[in-house]
């Protein structure tokens, strides 16, 4: 069976996004020096162009985390899979989100990675979706709010498919 796929928002839309959000991030750390920490897989993508637009010093670390198998609707299960390489210790970490759905894997992390004792923790995603909040996550960087649809490209997968999708698109089955 093969999907069709709907232009949300264009190439050109995401980068300039992309871009005043890293320089929205590179203002307000002036002078210090920010820790990236990508969500993988989703958040890779958005973590790469994000990073070439901070102007500050940055470093970057992964995790991967599951609350989703291979259907579109949350399990509400989250699970660790990769954890983090480096200690948090008193750095001003930000953490780089695909798109926060539900709220509940954000949710979970947060709480987790607080524990590390960072400096600050922050949270960036490329996408939200407030409509489908079931748990309250405070969000301080947003690419856009976007309404209730399913969503690929740009790391977002369907299945494990369209990831590479240079713009964000919505399925039609
Ligand atoms: P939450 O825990 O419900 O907020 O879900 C977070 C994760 O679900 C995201 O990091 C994505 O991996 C996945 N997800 C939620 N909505 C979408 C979507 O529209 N397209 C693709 N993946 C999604
Ligand atoms: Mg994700």
């Amino acid at each position: 069976m093969s999907e069709k796929i709907r232009v949300m928002l264009s190439e050109s839309e995401v980068d300039k996004r992309i871009h005043e959000i890293g320089q929205q991030i590179s203002r307000d750390y002036a002078g210090g020096q920010v820790h990236l920490v990508c969500v993988l897989k989703g958040g890779a993508f958005f973590m790469c162009e994000l990073a070439k637009r901070i102007t500050i010093p940055v470093s970057l670390d992964f995790m991967s985390v599951s609350s989703y198998g291979g259907a579109t609707a949350s399990s509400g299960i989250v699970r660790i899979v990769k954890d983090l390489d480096e200690s948090l210790d008193g750095k001003e970490v930000i953490v780089v989100e695909d798109i926060v759905d539900s709220g509940r894997t954000l949710n979970y992390l947060l709480t987790l990675l607080k524990e590390r004792k960072p400096a600050s923790l922050k949270l960036c995603t490329l996408l939200d979706k407030p409509d489908r909040r079931v748990v309250d996550v405070l969000v301080d960087y947003t690419g856009f709010q976007i309404p209730d649809e399913f969503v690929v490209g740009y790391g977002l997968d369907y299945d494990q498919k369209y990831r590479n999708l240079p713009y964000i698109g919505v399925v039609e089955l």
